[in-house]
């Protein structure tokens, strides 16, 4: 079960309505490298990894959850005070046509998130190799994303989320090598 805590994980500030940038930041929240695909892809896979990495998984898991509920802000920051010709200036026409101005799970290009976007191989190296992979791409993401605003407060957030997905790709480096080093000692008898 989970408890919830009635705050950000960090805070999450704008600068300026953005409609554009909003647009940019569904990469992460409904995207194949975002944190909705991250959080769902690591709670799976806890039911068949070894027990000695269950907590990692439902750990940064969870934490993903968090993620979300920053880009969420965000989005919703940047787009409140838009007008309909703004959004579909900014190319949210169609997201506003189908859903007024509530979040939808779609990445950039307007594409809604699928299952397919995630694994879950039952082999705990392969999946924890997707995991490093994931959270490197996110990585790469959030990179991108503070190289396309000139927001400050924006960029503060972006950053601490960037950070945040080197932290799980080193973690999920060192689950890597607790299981080999399990695998390798199991063959010595
Ligand atoms: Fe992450």
């Amino acid at each position: 079960m989970w408890i919830y805590e009635k705050k950000l994980q960090y805070p999450v500030r704008v600068c300026k309505c953005d409609p554009k940038m909003a647009k940019f930041l569904l990469e992460q929240y409904g995207g194949a490298d975002g944190e909705l695909a991250a959080a769902l892809r690591y709670l799976n896979q806890r039911y068949t990894i070894p027990n000695k990495v269950i907590g990692l998984l439902t750990d940064i898991g969870t934490e993903e959850f968090a993620h979300l509920e920053m880009i969420a802000t965000m989005v919703y920051k940047l787009t409140k005070d838009a007008s309909p010709e703004e959004l579909e200036a900014a190319g949210l026409g169609a997201h506003f046509a189908n859903h007024d101005s509530a979040l939808f799970y779609s990445n950039a290009a307007g594409v809604p998130w699928t299952a397919t976007y995630i694994q879950a191989k039952g082999d705990p190296i392969a999946d924890l190799y997707e995991d490093i992979a994931a959270e490197e791409k996110a990585r790469a993401t959030y990179q991108w994303l503070i190289d396309m605003t000139d927001d400050p407060d924006l960029q503060d957030s972006l950053k601490f989320l960037r950070e945040r997905e080197v932290v799980h790709s080193q973690r999920f480096r060192e689950a890597v090598e607790i299981l080999k080093e399990e695998r390798d000692r199991k063959k010595i008898f």
